[in-house]
C-alpha cells in the first residue's frame, strides 16, 4: 500500500504519531542524535491490542514528520520489552562504541515470565553503533536485578556534577528509586522516594526557572502527569513542593522527555501517550501527543511547570482565519468558515458579561465556566487560569484529539475523541451575556502525510 493510503484512513491522526499498524502505548527511548529525533514506542507488532511488548521505532528531523523504521528491541528469554529510555554515551562509559561515533544506549525493562522459568522484572541494556538502526542486547543483561514488585521503566540521565549516570526507576505502589552508575553496566542504589498518587514511567531532569540557568530546579515526574520540584545532590531528590499536576486532561499518560537535545537548542521536549483513544476499524491503535516544550515559570502560586506545543508545529500552518474585537453574543456563535479538520487555534476572550464561554470542537463542548472558574471537556474539569481577566487558550486539534493549553501553558489537557457529526468543525460561543473576542486566529494545518 502506498504511504498516502496507509496514513489517510478515516480516524488516522494527521500530525500526531501513530504506528503504521497495531498497538502502541508509552513513548520510549527518546533521544536526539545527529539531526534525528528518535521515538521508540511500546509496540505489539502482531496485534491491535496490548501484548508481545517490543520497542517500535520512528525517526524525525522535526518532531512532526515521523518515519517508522524496523522494530528496535524484541522479546527474549528475560521477557518482553517494557518501557525505558535511551542516551548517547558520548564518553563511551559503557565501552559499547565500535566506530568513530558514540553508541546509543537503551535501558529498558525485561518484563520476566511466569513459565517455564519464573523470572521477575529486571532492567537491561541494548546498544546501537549505527545511529539507532540496529540494536544489540548487552551480553551481561540484566544490569539491575529485581528490586521489588513489578519494578520498571528506567529513565537515564548523565549527571555532570558527580560524573555518573542516574537511573530513575519505578518500584511499586507510589515508590520510586534512584540508582547511579559510572559505566551503565553496574548500578548502585542511591535513594528512594515517594510520589504520592503516581506510579510507573518516571522522568527526572533539571530545568531553569524563568530561563535563568543559575536558578535551576530538579523535576521528578510520574506516569500520571504529576510532578514535584526540588533539589538533587547526586544521591537524593529532596522535594520542595507537594505533588503538582501538569496533565489535567483525560488521556495524557506516561510522558517522557528527550535526552541529548543539543545545548544550542537547549529545550526540554516531552511527548505523551494519549492513553485511551478509540480508533474503530483502523489498522493501528493509540496515538502520541503533540510534542511539547517544558519550562518552569514563576506564577502567583509559585514556580510551576508549563507545557507548550513545540514551535515546529507552526510549520504546518497553511491558512488562517483572523478575527479581532468581535462581539460574542449568546446565541450568535463566531464561526470561522472552514471545512477543515486540523487546527491550531489561538483564542483570547474578554468574558465581559458572559457567565460561560467556549468552543464547539467538532460538535463537542469545550466549556469555560466563568462562575466556577473551570474549563471542561468530555467530563473532565480543571481550574481555568486567566490572564488579566481574559481567557487565553491554544487548541491543537487533529482528527481524533484535542490538546488544550491555557495562558502560557500552565494548564494543559490532552483528550482523545471520536468526532461527532457537526455542521461546523469549530464555533466559539458565549452564554449568560455577551463576551468580546479580542483575538481569534484559526490556523488550518497541513497533514504531515501530504
Ligand atoms: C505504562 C506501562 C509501563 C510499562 C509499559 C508496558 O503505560 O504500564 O509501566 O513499562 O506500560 O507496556
Amino acid at each position: 500500500m502506498a504511504p498516502v493510503d496507509l496514513y489517510d484512513e478515516t480516524h488516522r491522526p494527521q500530525f500526531h504519531f501513530t504506528p503504521q499498524r497495531n498497538w502502541t502505548n508509552d513513548p520510549n527511548g527518546l533521544v536526539w542524535y545527529a539531526g534525528e529525533y528518535h521515538l521508540f514506542f511500546q509496540h505489539n507488532p502482531r496485534g491491535i491490542r496490548w501484548g508481545n511488548m517490543t520497542w517500535g521505532h520512528a525517526v524525525s528531523p522535526d518532531l512532526l514528520h515521523w518515519q517508522q523504521v524496523r522494530d528496535a528491541i524484541e522479546p527474549d528469554e528475560l521477557g518482553t520489552i517494557f518501557s525505558g529510555s535511551a542516551v548517547v554515551d558520548w564518553r563511551n562509559t559503557g565501552g559499547f562504541q565500535t566506530g568513530s561515533e558514540p553508541a546509543l544506549v537503551a535501558c529498558y525493562t525485561s518484563a520476566g515470565s511466569e513459565a517455564p522459568t519464573p523470572r521477575p522484572f529486571t532492567q537491561s541494556l541494548a546498544y546501537s553503533n549505527d545511529r539507532g538502526r540496529t540494536w544489540t542486547k548487552y551480553a551481561g543483561n540484566p544490569v539491575l536485578d529485581h528490586v521489588r514488585g513489578a519494578n520498571r521503566d528506567p529513565k537515564l540521565i548523565w549527571h555532570e556534577a558527580t560524573a555518573q549516570w542516574i537511573m530513575a526507576l519505578y518500584l511499586d505502589g507510589h515508590d520510586y528509586a534512584l540508582y547511579g552508575s559510572r559505566n551503565l553496566r553496574a548500578w548502585q542504589h542511591l535513594s528512594d522516594l515517594v510520589l504520592p498518587g503516581a506510579s510507573e514511567c518516571p522522568d527526572f531532569f533539571p530545568l531553569a526557572v524563568d530561563g535563568r540557568a543559575e536558578e535551576e530546579r530538579w523535576l521528578f515526574w510520574g506516569g500520571n502527569g504529576t510532578y514535584a520540584l526540588g533539589t538533587f545532590d547526586g544521591r537524593a531528590f529532596t522535594p520542595q513542593t507537594e505533588v503538582l499536576r501538569a496533565e489535567s486532561g483525560a488521556n495524557g499518560y506516561a510522558a517522557q522527555s528527550w535526552s541529548d537535545i543539543p545545548a544550542s537548542d537547549g529545550r526540554r521536549l516531552q511527548v505523551s501517550w494519549m492513553n485511551g483513544g478509540k480508533y474503530p476499524a483502523m489498522p493501528f491503535n493509540q496515538q502520541m501527543s503533540i510534542p511539547v516544550e517544558l519550562t518552569l515559570r514563576t506564577l502567583a502560586e509559585g514556580v510551576r511547570l508549563c507545557r507548550w506545543p513545540v514551535r515546529e508545529l507552526e510549520q504546518l500552518r497553511a491558512w488562517k482565519h483572523v478575527f479581532r474585537d468581535e462581539e460574542l453574543a449568546p446565541g450568535r456563535d463566531l464561526v470561522p468558515g472552514t471545512g477543515g479538520e486540523l487546527f491550531d487555534v489561538e483564542l483570547e476572550v474578554d468574558p465581559a458579561a458572559a457567565t460561560a464561554l467556549g468552543v464547539w470542537v467538532r460538535g463537542l463542548d469545550l466549556c469555560c465556566d466563568l462562575e466556577q472558574g473551570t474549563i471542561s471537556f468530555l467530563g473532565r474539569s480543571a481550574p481555568l487560569p486567566r490572564r488579566e481577566g481574559r481567557v487565553v487558550l491554544r487548541l491543537v486539534i487533529d482528527r481524533t484529539s484535542l490538546e488544550v493549553f491555557a495562558d502560557q501553558g500552565q494548564l494543559s489537557m490532552s483528550f482523545c475523541f471520536l468526532p461527532e457529526a457537526a455542521d461546523q468543525p469549530l464555533a466559539v460561543y458565549a452564554r449568560g451575556g455577551a463576551a468580546r473576542v479580542t483575538r481569534l486566529v484559526v490556523h488550518e494545518l497541513q497533514s504531515v502525510w501530504r
